[in-house]
């Protein structure tokens, strides 16, 4: 099925009245707590982190900005390390990484999911233990391959027979040995956006397990001598909130795993169930805790091996929106605001921001909700119904499709978009030629800037004329 182009859903649902889901709010100038990190909150209006207003933030580092808290991602990686003490937790660096983050993983206990070789090159500069490190991706190079061995990661997921000769190959010239799992699609209709779906058949990631290709790889890496095979991995998808897609896949993982040990000989000792547990952008999103969710899967996992007459293999997990996401809000000033009319006599509020699709895809890609706040100062004007949109040239370039905020916001005020840690800086793009915007971080009042802003002259200086 098509979906709608966003400019055609204007004239599908009146512009003063929202989704079904949006509730008019009490005080405008409120916070909805859990949509937030730990450690933000107003202070006479103005939007503070760990003791630092926006304001001054705003003056420091300029804006577009993105503001992350620390302690929430350092303690949203430990609660999964804490949830999940017997297992390994990946943090998957796709959601966000730069050389600080990597330490604080690293600090935290936790290991660390790249998927390309420039993924892997942060982790190296940020001096990530190399045994730590899985390597993933589903069309790795000969030579992204060649520097993880070199660099002695600890693991490569597998997910092509392509890569199985690659390793071969590669192994053999090195004399070094490949510890590798294999990728498997269990074949799951994860309840999420088609695009962050990843197993069901017909898409591009892992072996199908239906289909006899993940039992064929394993058979035939047995066969190479420089690869250890550890196990099994299978990623469902992403932002998933119930544990049924987790439950299926994890059956149908092991009963390959115990086909394996019958038919071939070999017990993989690891099983990895990937990602994608979901967090909270609006008031829709329900999130079980990282304590919740580990025991869910625990006992599903325990209880299948017991059925399966198998022992439990080494558990590994690798969330990445879950950590980082809610870490993070991201700070716009307003350069316009205008009312424009509507079929039928309503009218929609357009507040327009100084980023938009560049530094946040997400809303454009996969009809993403997000909400957000005016952080500069209260205000005494009434909630009026708005859309926040960015400065690109598309009517697509919508920030906050729907929220509530005071009906006085205008040019200069500054507005926070909470949960924007994941997916938002790391698929960042200079559309327009717009640089992308710096990342800052907060602990304890001190301000420090992780990535800094990219300048026109970054962009220019790519241009050879
Ligand atoms: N492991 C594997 C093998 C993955 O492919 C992914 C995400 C993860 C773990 C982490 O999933 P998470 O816990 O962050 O949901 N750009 C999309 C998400 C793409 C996810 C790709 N793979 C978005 O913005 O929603």
């Amino acid at each position: 099925m098509m979906r709608a182009h966003e400019a055609g859903a204007l004239h599908g649902q009146a512009g003063d009245r929202g989704p079904a889901w949006l509730r008019h709010p009490d005080d405008v100038n409120g916070l909805v707590t859990p949509l937030w990190a730990e450690n933000v909150s107003k202070v006479d209006g103005v939007l503070t982190v760990a003791g630092l207003g926006v304001d001054e933030l705003a003056g420091e580092f300029g804006t577009p900005l993105y503001v992350l808290d620390e302690d929430d991602f350092r303690s949203r990686a430990r609660a999964f390390r804490d949830a999940f003490p017997e297992a390994d937790v990946y943090y998957a660096g796709k959601a966000f990484l730069c050389v600080a983050a990597a330490r604080w993983i690293a600090d935290e206990g936790l290991s660390l999911d790249v998927c390309t070789g420039g993924e892997l090159a942060v982790a190296l500069r940020a001096e990530f233990p190399p045994e730590r490190i899985g390597l993933h991706g589903n069309n790795k190079s000969s030579a992204e391959l060649r520097r993880a061995l070199e660099a002695g990661v600890g693991r490569i997921i597998i997910d092509s027979f392509e890569e199985i000769d690659r390793l071969a190959a590669l192994t053999a010239e090195l004399g070094v040995t490949a510890s590798v799992m294999v990728r498997v699609t269990a074949g799951v209709e994860a309840h999420t956006h088609e695009y962050i779906s990843t197993s069901h058949e017909d898409q591009k990631f892992g072996f199908s397990i239906a289909g006899g290709d993940a039992f064929e790889a394993v058979r035939r890496l047995l066969a190479v001598p420089g690869i250890d095979f550890r196990g099994l991995h299978s990623h469902i998808g992403s932002q998933i909130f119930v544990t049924d897609g987790f439950e299926v896949a994890a059956r149908r993982v092991l009963r390959l795993h115990a086909e394996i040990a019958r038919e071939l000989g070999v017990v993989g000792e690891e099983f990895d169930l990937g990602g994608g547990f979901g967090i909270a952008y609006t008031t829709q999103d329900d999130p079980l805790p990282p304590a919740d969710l580990a025991r869910g899967m625990l006992k599903i996992i325990d209880e299948e091996c017991a059925a399966l007459g198998i022992d439990v293999p080494h558990l590994s997990i690798e969330p990445g929106r879950a950590i980082a996401g809610p870490s993070t809000f991201t700070l716009y000033e307003v350069g316009t605001a205008k009312t424009v009319a509507l079929d039928g006599g309503s009218s929609r509020r357009y507040v327009a921001v100084d980023g938009g699709m560049s530094d946040n895809i997400r809303p454009a890609l996969y009809s993403a909700d997000y909400s957000c706040t005016l952080a500069s100062r209260d205000s005494d004007a009434g909630p009026a119904l708005s859309r926040v949109v960015g400065k690109h040239c598309e009517s697509g370039d919508i920030v906050v499709k729907d929220e509530y905020l005071p009906s006085d916001v205008g040019a200069g005020d500054l507005i926070a978009v909470p949960g924007t840690g994941a997916y938002c800086r790391s698929l960042a793009s200079n559309y327009n030629h717009v640089p992308r915007p710096a990342v800052v971080a907060v602990r304890e009042g001190e301000a420090r800037l992780l990535l800094r802003r990219e300048v026109e002259d970054d962009l220019l200086a790519l241009d050879l004329g």
